[in-house]
């Protein structure tokens, strides 16, 4: 893999570094307000209560907070977390398992809930709504179900696909939250803290031109940290300045919106070899050797957040700001393909 991809093709990745720098509860996370603010009423109604807190789930690119979000929630609510992910749990005795195994008031993480199968989706609801399992004991004419209670519990789910969670699963949870791309303010306070968490010394400045480089996204900006101090121990004796952090991003290729090189070759794409659109995402992803899933789940939400693509019934069109920003002449006004909302993957409009 090469150095420019570090940015985007690896943002899923969870490692160390990174739940090193995990806030651990509401008040040392910034950002998300709205979120915070509905969580900490909830958990504080649940702790007076002596209730499990309900069932929650967590939506938005990868990034953004899902994961340390449900890590705070257990810790604020003192309780244990369980955590896997769709993908994980094949079969639905995996699931019952998990579930048998819970302990009063734990909490259950579910990451990409949008990836479980039906049959295993099937074996939550009744835990989600009744707290109970229902087995399926022998096979065929003589099979019986029974039910079990199960402790109560919560479930956290997190998926970057809204749209691809059931309607029966997502009508279980008693909130649903949808994080949003931090502003650069928000990110600086971020990034800040990292630095300090790494005994790192950062001027505002340098903070500031890191945070408004990350794509709205925390997990970037720490990781952009982490390279701009490489850089500057290594070309700077050990000093992270403005200067040091603009060579360190111009190394990686992050350009001055944030955008690196995966994200610019989708761009262009759709510019230089289908006129700039309407195409399907396959046809993107073919031509550009990327998993369709990346690319809608990675680096679209931020093209359009950015205002440089569009999703039409007919397919991915880029606009007029995207041919500007790479130095490139947009088509005349009327060339352009008008901006509806496709239905095309199922995704929610924005
Ligand atoms: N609001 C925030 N404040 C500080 N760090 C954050 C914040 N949101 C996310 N992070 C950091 O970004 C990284 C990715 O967060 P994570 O919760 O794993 O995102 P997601 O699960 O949505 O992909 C983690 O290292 C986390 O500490
Ligand atoms: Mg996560």
């Amino acid at each position: 893999m090469t150095e420019e991809r570090l940015v985007a093709a690896t943002l899923i990745v969870d490692d160390e570094a990174e739940r090193s720098l995990r806030p651990k509860t509401l008040g040392e996370f910034p950002g998300q307000d709205r979120t915070k603010a509905n969580l900490a009423i909830a958990v504080e109604a649940a702790k007076q209560r002596g209730e499990a807190l309900d069932h929650l789930l967590l939506y938005g690119p990868p990034g953004l907070g899902k994961t340390t979000l449900a890590n705070i929630v257990a810790n604020e609510m003192g309780v244990s977390i369980r955590t896997t992910s769709g993908p994980a749990i094949e079969r639905p005795g995996d699931l019952a398992a998990i579930l048998t195994n819970l302990k009063e008031h734990d909490l259950l993480f579910i990451d990409e809930i949008h990836r479980l199968s039906r049959t295993v989706e099937e074996i939550l609801y009744p835990a989600m709504e009744d707290f109970a399992l229902d087995l399926v004991i022998g096979k065929g004419p003589g099979a019986r179900s029974v039910r079990l209670a199960m402790p109560s519990f919560t479930l956290i789910g997190a998926t970057t696909r809204y749209a691809m969670v059931s309607a029966p699963l997502r009508d279980r949870f008693g909130s649903v939250f949808r994080l949003d791309f931090y502003d650069p303010e928000t990110l600086t306070v971020i990034v800040r803290r990292s630095a300090s968490l790494m005994g790192v010394s950062v001027p505002d400045d340098a903070a500031f031109e890191i945070a408004r480089r990350s794509r709205g996204t925390p997990r970037i900006a720490n990781r952009l940290l982490r390279r701009v101090r490489d850089y500057a121990e290594v070309r700077n004796s050990g000093s992270v300045t403005l200067e040091a952090a603009r060579a360190a991003l111009a190394m990686l290729d992050v350009d001055d919106l944030g955008l690196d090189d995966a994200d610019r070759s989708v761009l262009r794409c759709i510019i230089e070899k289908f006129d700039g659109g309407p195409v399907g995402l396959e046809t993107i992803a073919a031509a550009i050797s990327e998993e369709s899933d990346t690319i809608m789940d990675v680096y679209e939400p931020f093209l359009l957040q950015c205002g440089f693509l569009n999703r039409t019934p007919r397919g991915r069109v880029a606009t007029a700001a995207a041919y500007r920003h790479l130095g490139m002449e947009p088509p005349r006004k009327s060339e352009v393909q008008p901006t509806l909302w496709s239905a095309e993957d199922g995704e929610a409009p924005p």
